[in-house]
């Protein structure tokens, strides 16, 4: 492949789902594409970077990476959330070294430049004499945040659009998050590129019965429904108790309420509601062929040992349904890699979200700015 027009241009966004194909294998494996993706997808989207009980009080904060960028995100001492570029103003040091904790003020380690809360620069030791200095242009470099619910997100692009409007219209759709409280966080490295997952996602329950038969077990497959948005897309299925024989009793145990419902942002964002039970799934790349995926577990009911209990049964069940996951989409990665494929058909009944999916990607990845 001599250039990234060659690499993009066999995908055609336009065509409808029953003539689509799926994305070219080479943008699951080629650099370049990942350094694309970086300025254009990961770093110009709304990211799920934190939870607010990370950030319940002042001074709280935790440092993350977004599309390469270090970010320190934090709750200031009025209460307003605040997320800047974690680079000190001087030589580029990374200002704040922990992974979460409590400051009262920033403190680079380098040479000790401090930054109040709101990321303006209070002080800046032997620099007096140093011509044209204000202080006030040395701020730290402020980076648009907002939340959902207990969902923290950051926006790196320059002129952001609401997150409210971005996830149009999930917030409407999806209730009670604020009520849900998180229990735990699970995290797992792939070996695969991070779209495989994003498409495993959005098969619209193609492959549950296959990978999945417990979660399979308690899903009324026949009523799957997926439903596309501007940059969002929510699938929901009604549930059924299971069968006495059923194959795992653990899925209509902690299955519960008469719907699942399984909610995507663009890019990387999904968030998984049952009744009282949710998790949240962000898949991060780390590299062509790598990615992370960080689960965090959430729960309406968490006080007294029987609560506990079913939450911990609930995880233990997310992270086996997960395990499958894993292991579906390495195998992908490996055939994505085979010179016998290079692109798929999509099933018009099951698979409209992944081709969505792949239409956002190209408009950004297509574009010729
Ligand atoms: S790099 Fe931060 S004080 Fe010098
Ligand atoms: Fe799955």
């Amino acid at each position: 492949m001599d250039s990234l027009r060659e690499l993009l241009a066999p995908f055609d966004p336009s065509l409808p789902l029953a003539r689509a194909h799926s994305i070219p294998s080479a943008w699951y494996r080629d650099p370049r594409l990942e350094a694309l993706e970086r300025r254009r997808v990961l770093g110009d989207t709304w990211q799920l970077v934190g939870r607010a009980d990370q950030l319940s009080g002042p001074g709280n904060f935790v440092t993350v990476e977004v599309a390469g960028e270090p970010l320190v995100v934090l709750r200031d001492e009025r209460g307003a959330l605040r997320a800047f570029f974690n680079v000190c103003r001087h030589r580029a040091a990374c200002v704040v070294g922990e992974a979460q904790g409590t400051a009262r003020r920033l403190r680079c380690p380098y040479h000790g430049w401090t930054y109040d809360l709101r990321g303006q620069l209070l002080g800046a030791p032997e620099f007096d004499g140093v011509e044209e200095f204000r202080r006030e242009d040395h701020g730290l470099v402020p980076v648009a945040v907002d939340r959902w619910g207990p969902l923290i997100f950051v926006h790196l692009g320059a002129s952001p659009p609401p997150l409210q409007q971005w996830l149009e219209p999930l917030p409407t759709q999806l209730q009670g998050l604020e009520e849900l409280r998180f229990f735990e966080r699970r995290e797992y490295v792939l070996a695969c590129n991070w779209k495989v997952f994003v498409d495993n996602y959005l098969d619209g329950g193609y492959h549950v019965n296959s990978v999945h038969p417990a979660l399979g077990s308690v899903l009324q497959y026949s009523d799957y429904r997926t439903e596309c948005f501007a940059q969002t897309s929510l699938q929901s299925s009604p549930l059924r108790s299971a069968e006495p024989d059923a194959v795992d009793a653990s899925a209509s145990a902690t299955r519960k309420g008469d719907l699942a419902r399984y909610a995507w942002a663009f890019p990387n964002v999904m968030v998984n509601l049952y009744a009282g039970v949710m998790d949240t799934n962000v898949v991060f790349p780390l590299g062509p062929e790598r990615c992370r995926v960080v689960i965090d577990f959430y729960f309406a009911q968490l006080d007294g040992a029987e609560a506990q209990a079913f939450a911990a049964r609930s995880v233990e069940l997310g992270h086996r349904i997960q395990l499958e996951d894993v292991g579906i989409c390495e195998q992908v990665q490996r055939g994505l890699g085979s010179r016998s494929y290079s692109t798929g058909r999509f099933s018009v009944r099951r698979e409209v979200a992944v081709h969505h999916f792949h239409q956002l990607l190209a408009a950004r990845l297509q574009s010729p700015g």
